[in-house]
Order: C-alpha cells, then sequence, then structure tokens
C-alpha cells in the first residue's frame, strides 16, 4: 500500500507540474521554483520528516521526495527554455523594420543645378566633336600665370585675386609657388604639353570644366568658389571665325534656337586678339558669360608648340553664370547656401 508521504509528494509533482506549464514568464517560473523546491517549501518540510521514520521507511520515502524534486526541476528547467525562446522571439520580431512601411514616401533627388549645368555643358560639347580634360585644383604659379604670358609682377595679374597656399614646409617650393587655381586656363598649357609628349602635337579639340577660386567676397553675382569651363582648340589653319562660329553654334545648342551670342573686344594676356562673349536674353538685354580669344603666340611656345605652324582659340565660361541665365536665378549664393526649397526647383 502506497504511503500518505508518498502520495502526497506523487500529488505535489502532479500539480506542480501543472502550475509550472502554465507560468507565462521567467518571473512567474522563479517564484514557483522558490515556493516548490525552496527551504519553505513543503517538500523541504516533508524531509524534515524522515528523520522520525523508521530506516526501512526512510529509504523509501528518501527515494520517492528525490524522484519528485528531480521531476519538479525538470519540468521548471523545461518551462524555462519555452518561456526564454518566446521572450527572444518577441525582440526580434519588435527589431524587425517595416519596410514596406516607407515604400509609398521615397523622395527620389536629383542632381545639384551646378552639377546638372556642368553635364549638360559636356554633352553639348562632346556633340560638337571635343573630348573632356580635367586638371589639378592646386595649381604652380607657373601653369596658372607664366606659361598664360603672364610673367611675375605683370599688372594684369591683379584681375585675379588669388589665394597662395602655404608652401613654406615643402623642400624646394618657394614661397607664393602654389595657388588654388584662379581659373581653368592652366588646363589649356597641361593639355598642349601632353599632346606634344604623347602624340607629338596637335590637333586639339577639348573642353574642361571645373572648380576654380579667388580671394572675393561672395555676392549676387560673384562667388568665392565657382565653376569654369574652359575650351581650346589648336590646328593647323584656325581663325577667329573658327572661334565665333563655334561660340554662336554652342550658344544654339545649349540655350536654343532663339538666343545668339556676340563677341566684343576685350583684353587677356593668353590671347590675342581678345573678347568679351555676350549671350543675349529673352527682354534682349546681353550677359557676359565669359572670355575668349586667338591663343597667343607665347603661350604655344610655353607649351612647346611652333606659332608658325599652330594657331589655336580658346574660351573659358562661368558655369554657375550659365545656371544663373537658363533656370533665371537671381542670386548666385542661392546655388550654394542647400536651401532644400530652392534647390528643388530644379
Ligand atoms: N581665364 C579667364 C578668366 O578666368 C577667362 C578666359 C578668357 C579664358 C579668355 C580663355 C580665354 O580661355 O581665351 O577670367
Amino acid at each position: 500500500m502506497t504511503s500518505p508521504v508518498v502520495a502526497e509528494a506523487e500529488d505535489l509533482v502532479r500539480s506542480g507540474i501543472q502550475r509550472v506549464s502554465a507560468a507565462e514568464s521567467l518571473d512567474d517560473l522563479a517564484e514557483l521554483q522558490t515556493e516548490l523546491l525552496g527551504k519553505k517549501s513543503r517538500l523541504n518540510a516533508m524531509r524534515a520528516t524522515l528523520k522520525d521514520a523508521s530506516p526501512e521507511d526512510r529509504k523509501t520515502l528518501g527515494r520517492a521526495l528525490n524522484v519528485s524534486r528531480t521531476e519538479l526541476e525538470k519540468s521548471l528547467k523545461g518551462r524555462k527554455a519555452v518561456i526564454t525562446e518566446r521572450v527572444r522571439r518577441a525582440a526580434l520580431d519588435a527589431e524587425q523594420l517595416d519596410l514596406t512601411e516607407s515604400l509609398g514616401r521615397v523622395r527620389v533627388g536629383h542632381v545639384h543645378p551646378i552639377t546638372q549645368t556642368w553635364e549638360r555643358l559636356e554633352d553639348v560639347f562632346v556633340g560638337m566633336g571635343f573630348s573632356v580634360e580635367d586638371g589639378p585644383e592646386v595649381e604652380t604659379d607657373w601653369f596658372n600665370f607664366e606659361a598664360l604670358n603672364l610673367p611675375p609682377s605683370h599688372p594684369a595679374r591683379s584681375l585675379w585675386d588669388t589665394l597662395y597656399l602655404d608652401s613654406s614646409e615643402i623642400p624646394g617650393v618657394a614661397q607664393e609657388q602654389l595657388v588654388l587655381r584662379t581659373h581653368t586656363s592652366p588646363v589649356q598649357v597641361r593639355t598642349m604639353m601632353r599632346a606634344v609628349r604623347e602624340s607629338s602635337g596637335p590637333p586639339i579639340y577639348v573642353v574642361c570644366p571645373g572648380r576654380v577660386y579667388r580671394r572675393d567676397t561672395a555676392d549676387a553675382t560673384h562667388l568665392p568658389v565657382f565653376h569654369q569651363i574652359e575650351g581650346l582648340v589648336v590646328d593647323e589653319g584656325i581663325t577667329m571665325g573658327d572661334l565665333s562660329g563655334t561660340i554662336e553654334e554652342f550658344t544654339k545648342a545649349y540655350f536654343g534656337e532663339s538666343l545668339t551670342s556676340r563677341l566684343r573686344p576685350s583684353y587677356f594676356p593668353f590671347t590675342e586678339p581678345s573678347a568679351e562673349v555676350d549671350i543675349s536674353q529673352s527682354d534682349g538685354s546681353w550677359l557676359e558669360v565669359g572670355g575668349c580669344g586667338m591663343v597667343h603666340p607665347n603661350v604655344l611656345r610655353h607649351a612647346g608648340l611652333d606659332p608658325e605652324r599652330w594657331t589655336g582659340f580658346a574660351f573659358g565660361f562661368g558655369i554657375d553664370r550659365l545656371a544663373y541665365i537658363r533656370h533665371g536665378v537671381a542670386d548666385l549664393r542661392d546655388l550654394v547656401t542647400n536651401d532644400m526649397r530652392f534647390l528643388e526647383q530644379f
């Protein structure tokens, strides 16, 4: 016959397992563990009564109590694993990004109006048979000025408010030898020298868009950092007629048939003769976009070309100015202050 102690222990196990499997949280489980197996548990109290039992009974009862404890421990452990896994899954689900949510609201940006203008200009000139060249923004005084027929102390140097780099710590470089290029014109000289080096000279038909720098205060029509596109053609028998034809062709291709260009006599040390380029506005006025001219023989000579054989023309336009005309921007500074309300219009 089963002893009442054994029967109670079996009851404890049955009801204990039931409660354990109904526990929903790790906290509930910890409480149950204390209640079922802790110091003040019924199982513990029953163990204390063993000392009064006969040696024979003590053995059977002791074993029954041990089995009960093991059963309860096993059930607590199993339930703990289930709840832990459930908690982990819930945390993962909570962290998951709901990507479907933003689908309807994706906002696609677009390239900056200056970059748009830059890329369109490249397209137009490539369409006219030019290739695109590149040059460094940090230039030597020689490329930026001297090779362009502007020897040191030439009065026209004051036309370019120049930012000099501190070269005092560069071995072998004298002070005031490195500048942030004030225009893209030094690329003319680099391109001609490369042509001499790599393909024994012209023909050269290139444009070079790039960033340039001036020691200048920003206002509605000037920026200290801005963009130019330089053009250079060197070949046999190139004339001023080729220059004005190219600029008119460009004007029509870029702005449309209704706009036209004109050349106004001017002075640049690296061209002779030189001219300013104006483009007609829809209201009949003219806006200056840059300069041009026939490449000065001294510039050809500096680049290693014989001016008796080769002639050429060059031009340099302000990219920001062209963006300004095309989009009717009122203040150049708006192009660089990154106000999204302004930029989103383009
Ligand atoms: N480099 C000149 C400037 O920044 C613009 C210019 C004028 C470029 C005449 C040329 C040119 O190539 O022929 O003011």
